[in-house]
């Protein structure tokens, strides 16, 4: 029955080399295999986390896909991964009846609660008191609630859950899941409709690149992981359910019939059998998260141990779901209106907590963007003190009713960052006062302005102070030139000084001056002058990224980077160079063009190289092809703690050459970490993952064919 055996089969294998190499496809019997061979490649990456194809050749196969459908339209299957998207077609959102009703879960919220649960359920099974139970444990994902209708081994529909009986139709959105196959072989199982349930939600740190990509494109930020996920789900046009790149984890088969309609469950005995059939179908299930525990004590313990992981796992979980495993035992326990008599979902602690406004105050972004920022009563929220939150823009003040002196409530969940839940506008005391959002900028006094399609209020004076400063601040930030030393306050101090007017003054530093200013000296001057000649030589995508330039991000910086020879090339670029780079919009690209039609920029540029600034492409600038033959192929990798042999772009070079792609942070879709000295805790999350490859440097060096 297994859709996916661990490896492709020898046969399609053997497809999968003579199309990378001939890049065509012969026919459409070519065509099947190679929707088969990228089903079992979107399989091993966006359901295993353990990608078998660098993105460089998966991307090849799928462009071979591509042109193979444009040149032969009477090919294309529905289930093809191009046919994800679906283009010019919006969601009607109509409401249509699920097959079995999406009923919701009793809560508890402690062992009492549980034990409880326990009785009742023996109780109703016939079952003296002290018999053990069977459950099934597992996460209780927080995101939105998706009903998934299959017929003849194809997804047909999708539809939220609305109010139980009948949802809204979003199949094009939930097609556009990676994680939720199209196809899925029930045929083998003599199945040929069924509806399973399951949840969408987003990754953590999706859930931050997302927040960070709106801050730089001035649009409001998303409350928190669960809110990303469930906002797309109902939206008209796919595309945009799409680029929120959601998960879709399957955790309950309630119907399935034959052709006659007769029921084909019957064959499985327990709720696990189910998770396990459900996974050999292709689909996301939390195997490796899930326990099957022997009695309520068991529950408890193994729910304890996940009240204190849950900040280290990639999705947000609310709590845990205990069902009963045994399913004649389901049978008998029934349902009553509202949920399941054989399931229960115990609620981990909310980390909230409530504080008293007493001031909102006002920030001013490198850009001009003008953030509101609270100033709350010191509250604890999950072992942190929790004093300023931000309030994102005008519109999030207005949305939450908040009022100077209001209480509020403050939620922390998991890595996120703290925001505001809500105000309490019924127990409201007299002395509350509005807030009144600044017209003028707080540092300049320039009338501030808001465009049509921005939630954020800016101020447009490129003189702007605070903004200068924010812009400095940037430009020597570890994520642009990265200038070792040369932190936000070392920067805001300079410029009070008037040691930093432009970006260009960084470059012409006095060092014998700053070697006398307090807490200073020659040793400090000494290493900062070192650190900023080294950053001359950077890159030019960090260059690029450390202008501010709007939108200009580091994921645009590095395509651009990519295609350029010189910096000041862009001095005459035109919008249509930019935009035939992939993902680069007309918008970040006009934006660039603006900044090089300023002379007063232009003239920057032209100092900083003459004061060494490397302008010129580097081979750090080019994007190397995927190397597919060595010995790290495939894999992710990083480095952490301090490499004795070599320094950590060294490293992470090294291993790039030798098919490796770097990651940033722990989570299961790395396959290595590299441990130097005094790791800390990466090597911990890693070794609670369990499933990271942990090497030594000499290790690594080893594989590699370097070590001496
Ligand atoms: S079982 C009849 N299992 O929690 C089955 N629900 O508060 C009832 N949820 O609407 C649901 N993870 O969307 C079940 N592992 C899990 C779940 C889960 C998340 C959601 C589900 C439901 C809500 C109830």
């Amino acid at each position: 029955m297994a859709k996916f055996g661990h490896n492709l089969s020898p046969e399609l294998l053997q497809a999968q080399k003579r199309i990378l190499k001939e890049k065509v496809i012969s026919g459409p019997e070519a065509y099947h295999q190679l929707v088969d061979i990228l089903h079992y490649h979107e399989h091993r990456y966006y359901i295993d986390n353990d990608p078998q194809l660098s993105d460089f050749e998966y991307d090849t196969l799928y462009k071979i896909l591509e042109k193979a459908e444009s040149d032969h339209s009477d090919w294309i299957r529905s289930d093809s991964p191009t046919q994800r998207v679906a283009s010019d077609v919006s969601n009607t959102l109509e409401t249509v009846a699920h097959m079995v009703p999406m009923l919701s879960l009793d809560n508890t919220y402690n062992l009492e609660d549980l034990q409880d649960f326990d009785q009742r359920v023996k109780k109703l099974c016939g079952l003296s008191a002290d018999t053990t139970v069977e459950y099934l444990v597992e996460p209780k994902f927080d995101g939105g609630s998706v009903s998934v209708l299959y017929i003849n081994d194809q997804l047909v529909r999708a539809a939220t859950r609305g109010d139980g009986i009948r949802g809204e139709d979003i199949t094009l959105n939930a097609r556009t899941i990676r994680s939720l196959p199209l196809s899925a072989p029930f045929k083998s199982l003599g199945v040929q409709q069924t509806e399973l349930r399951g949840e969408a939600l987003i990754r953590k740190d999706v859930f931050e690149e997302v927040n960070q990509s709106r801050e730089e494109d001035g649009l409001s930020l998303l409350a928190n992981p669960r809110n990303a996920a469930t906002g797309v789900l109902r939206v008209k046009d796919p595309s945009e359910t799409a680029s929120r790149k959601l998960d879709m984890f399957i955790f309950q088969w309630g119907y399935a019939v034959d052709a006659q309609g007769n029921d084909q469950l019957g064959r499985f005995k327990k709720q696990s059998s189910h998770i396990e059939a459900l996974q050999s179908l292709g689909f996301k299930v939390a195997i490796a998260e899930k326990k099957v525990c022997q009695g309520i004590a068991e529950v408890f313990d193994f729910i304890s141990g996940w009240a204190n992981k849950r900040d280290h796992f990639e999705y947000e979980l609310d709590g845990m779901v205990i069902k009963v495993n045994d399913l004649s035992m389901q049978e008998i326990c029934g349902f009553t209106s509202h949920h399941p008599r054989w399931a229960v979902a115990y609620k981990f602690q909310a980390k909230q907590a409530t504080s008293v406004l007493l001031n909102v105050e006002y920030q001013v972004g490198k850009i001009g963007a003008i953030t509101p920022v609270a100033k709350i009563e010191p509250v604890q929220l999950a072992g942190v003190t929790v004093s300023s939150i931000s309030l994102h823009n005008e519109d999030f003040i207005r949305s939450k009713d908040i009022r100077l002196g209001d209480t509020v409530l403050v939620e922390r969940a998991g890595d996120v960052i703290p925001y505001i839940v809500k105000s309490f506008p019924e127990t409201r005391p007299a002395n509350t006062r509005p807030i009144h959002f600044p017209t003028h900028c707080p540092s300049c006094d320039h009338k501030l302005v808001r465009e049509d399609d921005e939630a954020v209020w800016r101020c447009p004076n490129a003189h702007c102070p605070a903004q200068i400063v924010q812009k400095l601040i940037h430009h020597a930030s570890k994520d642009a030139m990265d200038i070792d030393g040369l932190g936000a306050s070392l920067v805001e101090r300079f410029y009070q000084l008037g040691m930093l007017k432009t970006m260009a003054d960084f470059y012409r530093l006095d060092f014998e001056f700053i070697a006398t200013l307090e807490g200073m000296g020659k040793k400090s001057a000494d290493k900062l002058r070192r650190s900023i000649e080294k950053a001359k030589a950077n890159p030019i995508h960090r260059f690029l990224h450390g202008l501010c330039i709007h939108h200009l991000g580091k994921k645009i910086s590095k395509l651009i980077a990519a295609h350029v020879n010189d910096i000041k090339d862009l001095e005459h670029w035109t919008l249509d160079q930019y935009r035939a780079i992939k993902d680069v919009g007309p918008v970040v690209g006009q934006n660039i063009m603006d900044f090089f039609s300023d002379a007063d920029n232009v003239r920057m540029i032209h100092d900083m190289e003459a004061l060494g600034v490397n302008m010129k492409q580097t081979p750090e600038d080019r994007p190397a092809e995927a190397v597919t033959d060595g010995p790290f192929s495939g894999q992710t990798i990083l480095f952490t703690g301090t490499l004795q042999t070599m320094g950590r772009k060294e490293a992470e070079m090294l291993a790039e050459k030798n098919g490796a792609k770097n990651l940033s942070a722990v989570s299961s879709h790395l396959n290595i970490l590299v441990v130097g000295e005094d790791a800390g805790s990466k090597l911990t999350k890693a070794q609670k993952l369990g499933t990271v490859r942990i090497l030594t440097e000499d290790e690594f060096l080893g594989e590699i064919g370097r070590k001496s």
